[in-house]
């Protein structure tokens, strides 16, 4: 068993009270709660159940303590983009949503998804659009909170879709788009149910019969969803095609370059950068979250690799990615900046002196060397939003400074 935690804050003083006398079941919180020893009892963004109420009033308990710094850590970042009980619910969603797939997969599996199923997820996308449109400067948090494997999917599940929703308004698409953007979010990985959890739990020594299964998942919830006649077809091929790569290196079909660009539909395309960046960004049971700032340097040196010549994504959707969410991911700063070196498609390394604030990838750079990595004699300073010939597609990590 856990020894008990010390209490958050050795001076008492500064912790804060709740009396359990007012909290009404389903409330939820931006703190960890702790007993008087300091036992953490609930963490933050976990709605207080009925049986946990209950539990607690049994054993005498009247009082939870918090720490009311940890509230203001969460605000730093500015407004939340979705409120949070919304985005409770929806992950409530994606938990039914994802447990009843694994049953049709367990025990029907002739069985589609059901008319109600997908109504009650379309319905809460479209209560996320009317949020995000409400809160147009709000930040984007991705839920983290994780204490094991399944918790890992009904949160990308959540993640993805509101990801989706956030960066088609953000493009303006339509309507009908938006929506399809977020349920399609919501389904992408539907087929994963099918798959053991000892073999989705396993990170590193996959063999490569177990990659060909996980490689399967798109496919598979493609089976489930192809024939159903309450989702769109746009829907579809978001289960189908997210994991295809603009170098030939996705699944299920591996589509080259060529095919890549004509075949995969842009909104598709886009999903697959939402689904990268949650990824990136969220706690898996094997590994920290990275920070949305080193997330999104990682995605941009992932678009292309320089060395093979070959695309991993298209610079354009990254771009438009970029372009829409850069800041709503970042707590309203850029995840490159003033000072960076990075390396253009043509070969030339550049330092960047002066940012765009409407398009975080065409700043404004000054050409250090050629592609030949020779220094030029006449530095060239050139905006980059002037001159759409070339794009970034490196940046280099900053070497510590020394002191
Ligand atoms: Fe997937
Ligand atoms: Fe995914």
């Amino acid at each position: 068993m856990d020894s008990p935690r010390e209490p958050l804050n050795k001076d008492q003083s500064e912790n804060a009270q709740l009396d359990l006398a007012f909290i009404k079941p389903d409330s939820v919180y931006s703190y960890d709660f702790f007993d008087e020893y300091g036992n953490v009892i609930l963490e933050a963004h976990v709605p207080f159940s009925d049986s946990l109420l209950k539990h607690l009033k049994k054993d005498n308990i009247k009082y939870l303590y918090y720490d009311p710094r940890q509230k203001k850590e969460s605000e730093k970042s500015g407004t939340a983009l979705i409120d949070e009980k919304l985005q409770q619910e929806t992950y409530q969603n994606a938990r039914d949503l994802l447990d009843y797939v694994r049953d049709i997969y367990n025990y029907s599996p002739e069985q589609g998804l059901s008319r109600a199923k997908i109504e009650k997820s379309r319905e809460l996308v479209n209560k996320i659009l009317v949020e995000i449109e409400k809160n147009e400067d709000g930040v984007f948090n991705p839920l983290v909170k994780l204490r094991d494997l399944d918790e890992y999917d009904y949160n990308h599940s959540t993640n993805v879709s509101i990801l989706g929703a956030l960066l088609a308004t953000k493009l303006e698409f339509s309507r009908d788009i938006r929506s399809a953007m977020g349920l399609g979010g919501l389904f992408h990985d539907l087929g994963k149910t099918s798959i053991a959890k000892e073999i989705l739990s396993k990170v590193e020594n996959l063999s490569e019969e177990e990659f060909d299964i996980i490689k399967e998942h798109p496919h598979v919830g493609y089976k489930l969803v192809e024939n159903n006649p309450h989702m769109h077809e746009l829907e579809k091929q978001i289960v189908l095609l997210h994991h295809e790569r603009a170098d030939g290196n996705g699944y299920p079909y591996g589509l080259d370059s060529d095919h890549y660009a004509n075949r995969v539909p842009k909104e598709v395309r886009l999903m697959s950068l939402c689904d990268v960046y949650a990824a990136l960004v969220s706690k898996r049971p094997y590994g920290e979250p990275f920070s949305s700032k080193d997330g999104l340097r990682l995605m941009l040196n992932m678009v292309y690799a320089p060395f093979k010549k070959v695309y991993h994504f298209l610079p354009v959707d990254f771009r438009d990615f970029i372009r829409a969410l850069g800041f709503k991911l970042d707590s309203g700063s850029f995840f490159i900046g003033p000072g960076d070196l990075v390396r253009l498609d043509s070969g030339e390394v550049a330092i960047i002196e002066e940012m765009n604030k409407l398009y975080p990838l065409n700043p404004k750079i000054r050409i250090l060397t050629n592609k030949d990595k020779q220094p030029l004699k006449r530095q060239v300073q050139i905006d980059m939003l002037k001159n759409y010939t070339s794009y970034i597609a490196n940046v280099f990590e900053k070497k510590q400074k020394e002191t």
